[in-house]
């Protein structure tokens, strides 16, 4: 239904690492490694289109043209505070990329995001946008940020996630008909508490040590 909007990253190393996130026991240290390590797989996929160009370099050798990515820099933008954990990571990849951040905070009872804090780089509007967050659950704070974003004229935007709800994906594509979601899971359901099942619990949480 979604055809070529979604990209589920199924390399064996990246569902290797994600069954450990999931586990409960996995302490917070490695927790917040692996969500770096799976933000830097995902970013490498998400970052296979960009744009290039040729460039004339001398090698110790001989002259050639070489390639080089072209363009103005990428903007990451994290979904506080989950998406924190996945910056560096996509840093790691795209080390010159800008960085904005947007807050958000999901009501205990009613589940709808609440925004507390935005800022975004300069000339956002002319740049390629990787708008990240672990978690997409009911679709709510992945659909204000990205609300935010086209208001902010922002034209190119993906979302690089980790763990998706089947809901929170439809509600999220039918919302922006030009977004693109890399995942490394889409699991079963949402639970009453609007929580991923079989999910990871609390991404946050176990990123920060919060609880
Ligand atoms: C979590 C998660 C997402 C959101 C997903 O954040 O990091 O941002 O919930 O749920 P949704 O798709 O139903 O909106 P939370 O609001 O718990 O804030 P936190 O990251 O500060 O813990
Ligand atoms: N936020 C999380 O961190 N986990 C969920 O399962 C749902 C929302």
């Amino acid at each position: 239904m979604y055809e070529g909007r979604v990209t589920l990253l199924d390399h064996p190393m990246v569902q290797h690492k994600l069954s450990i996130l999931r586990r409960s026991d996995t302490p917070t240290k490695l927790f917040r490694e692996i969500v770096g390590e799976l933000a830097m797989l995902e970013a490498y996929e998400a970052t296979r289109d960009l744009p290039m160009e040729d460039v004339e370099i001398d090698t110790p050798m001989a002259h050639m043209t070489a390639r080089q990515i072209s363009g103005k820099k990428l903007v990451i933008v994290p979904i506080l505070r989950a998406g924190l954990g996945m910056v560096d990571g996509v840093l790691e990849v795209v080390p010159a990329a800008r960085v904005g951040h947007l807050g958000m905070e999901r009501d205990e009872v009613t589940h709808v995001p609440r925004s507390y804090y935005a800022k975004l780089p300069a000339n956002s509007d002319q740049r390629e946008i990787l708008l990240v967050d672990p978690m997409l659950a009911t679709g709510g704070s992945a659909i204000m940020a990205v609300e935010f974003l086209r208001k902010a004229g922002v034209k190119k935007i993906k979302f690089l996630n980790i763990v998706a709800s089947p809901e929170g994906i439809k509600a999220l594509l039918d919302y922006d008909p030009d977004l693109h979601i890399y995942t490394c899971a889409i699991d079963e359901r949402l639970s009453e508490d609007a929580y991923i099942i079989p999910g990871l619990g609390d991404a946050g949480d176990r990123i920060f040590g919060t609880k």
